[in-house]
């Protein structure tokens, strides 16, 4: 097994006033040693949740209820990350070292009264043991090596004096600094413009394939998941409802819901008349969960009496994909 992180039987709820938020219900997949797996689903499918289920970092109120997420870095025997204590010594070393978490929102991340120098010196020396000087020569390299110009000078700048896409590329560095084995990504490039979303993703390609990093990358955009993922997991309503290689998501989609997101990105080879298709219906409110299979009420190929009854497993196909709705099942057995 060359996996490094293997997520099993994942639920994360909130318990809110108005009820129980089902944001996580049951996710699996895995990722693999150097591979970037990108998690992709409408707002609201729980791609967050289950980015910060990994580290255990759940807001109140919530809270990981069942699942394994075992880690293995380095060939060794794995260790359950839920099982250690969330706000115990062994995760906190994991977070930030082995693991670290890059958001949306750089200015979140970053400290508005310290610079960005003594903020690397901290984070590199807290977790690397490095001198100061050589976790100031480290934070220069790193600096460099997203691509920040006249890196030496930057040390002293305060996140504000940055550009969006300078920002990100200093949480980049931040997170890389202290060699993680896994990058978890949340719409990195989801603030950014399209010229600099296309550095920053070509940024981390280069991440993978020099450090060998691992990455999650959590993205609405099916763009960037073609730009970008080696794996897809596709996710609704707190569910994976299919996983597989890349290419043969794009090319070869089982699930109905795969094939009107893949319906709804706008092609350059799409004849400009043909209207683009769009997923019909909303996403139901997480207190109105349909019965049997939770895509039924837009799904086009929905069968009355069995989808809106019968709430499909996951399954593996030979090939090393996964799907879950009763149709795939009948057709790839
Ligand atoms: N603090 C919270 N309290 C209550 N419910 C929450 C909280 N945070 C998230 N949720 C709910 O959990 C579900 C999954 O949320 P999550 O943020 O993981 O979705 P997402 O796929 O990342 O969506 P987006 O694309 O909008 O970022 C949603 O129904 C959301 O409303
Ligand atoms: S199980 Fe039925 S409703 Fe669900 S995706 Fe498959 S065909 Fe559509
Ligand atoms: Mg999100």
């Amino acid at each position: 097994m060359n996996d490094l992180i293997k997520v099993e039987g994942l639920r994360t709820h909130f318990f809110t006033d108005e009820g129980v938020v089902k944001a996580v219900d049951g996710v699996e997949f895995s990722i693999p040693m150097g591979k970037t797996v990108c998690v992709v689903g409408e707002s609201g499918s729980g791609k967050s949740m289950t980015g910060r289920s990994i580290l255990n970092m759940i807001p109140y109120p919530g809270r990981v209820l069942e699942g394994a997420v075992h880690w293995r870095p380095n060939g060794a025997a794995p260790i359950d990350l839920l099982s250690l204590d969330p706000k115990g010594r062994a995760i906190r070393a994991i977070r930030g070292k082995d693991i670290a978490l890059i958001s949306q929102e750089p200015m979140a991340a970053l400290s508005p009264v310290h610079t960005i120098g003594n903020q690397m010196v901290e984070t590199i020396r807290m977790h690397l043991g490095l001198s100061k000087s050589e976790a100031r020569q480290r934070a220069v390299e790193m600096l460099d090596k997203v691509g920040i110009p006249r890196p030496a000078d930057r040390l002293d700048s305060y996140a504000f004096e940055l550009s969006g896409g300078m920002r990100q590329r200093v949480c980049i560095a931040l997170a890389v600094a202290c060699e993680p084995k896994l990058l978890i990504a949340d719409e990195p490039t989801t603030a950014l413009d399209v010229t600099t979303q296309a550095n920053i993703l070509d940024l981390f390609r280069q991440l993978r394939d020099d450090m060998g990093v691992s990455i999650l990358f959590i993205t609405h955009d099916l763009g960037v998941v073609a730009e970008i993922a080696d794996e897809v997991v596709v996710m609704y309503l707190g569910q994976v409802v299919e996983q597989g290689p890349v290419r043969q998501i794009f090319h070869d989609p089982l699930h109905p819901y795969t094939r009107a997101l893949l319906g709804s990105v706008p092609r350059l080879s799409r004849n400009r008349k043909e209207r683009l298709a769009t997923i019909h219906g909303m996403v139901p409110s997480p207190f109105e969960r349909p019965s049997g299979c939770l895509f039924h009420p837009r799904c086009d190929v929905a069968e009355s009496g069995l989808c809106d009854r019968v709430m499909p497993a996951l399954t593996r196909t030979p090939t090393g994909r996964a799907v879950r709705c009763v149709k795939a099942e009948a057709s790839h057995e």
